[in-house]
């Protein structure tokens, strides 16, 4: 049974109602959701913070006893250091993964300082970027 920490950081707590034209109108919650009935055999545990800290603490817990992190940083995605860092001291993989292609968007979003240390990225296919980020951990 493989476990996976699903980690949305900063705003995403307002899926469903946040600029809907660009993040759809899926809550948090169907996201989460859809993940468990996707991957009945694999144990989640979802995670969301606004708080840099935070989500730093969540992947330095994490080391020791998850398979891989599935991690939408949001905006910190182009400018924490402190996240990049906490990602490059744990073993775990991790997918970075965006609902929006953010190669498409203003030019500040083009940049992740996250990405040289994550797995790898996914960026664009809504909720589907988690599940794609999911099965790029299985190996699938
Ligand atoms: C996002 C893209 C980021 O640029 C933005 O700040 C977000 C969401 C996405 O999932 O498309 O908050 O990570």
């Amino acid at each position: 049974m493989k476990k996976i920490l699903i980690i949305h950081g900063v705003n995403l707590n307002l899926l469903g109602t946040r600029e809907r034209h660009i993040y759809g109108d899926k809550t948090l919650k169907d996201i989460d959701n859809h993940l468990s009935s996707v991957f009945p055999e694999v144990t989640f545990e979802f995670f969301q913070s606004n708080h840099e800290g935070a989500i730093i603490d969540k992947l330095h817990q994490a080391r020791d006893s998850f398979d891989g992190i599935v991690l939408n940083a949001g905006a910190y995605t182009h400018y924490s250091i402190a996240i990049r860092d906490a990602i490059a001291s744990i073993s775990v993989p991790v997918v970075e993964v965006h609902l929006s292609n953010i190669f498409a968007r203003e030019e500040f979003r083009h940049k992740s300082v996250i990405s040289a240390v994550c797995k790898g990225v996914i960026s664009g296919f809504g909720i589907e970027s988690y599940v794609l980020g999911v099965k790029a951990l299985l190996g699938e």
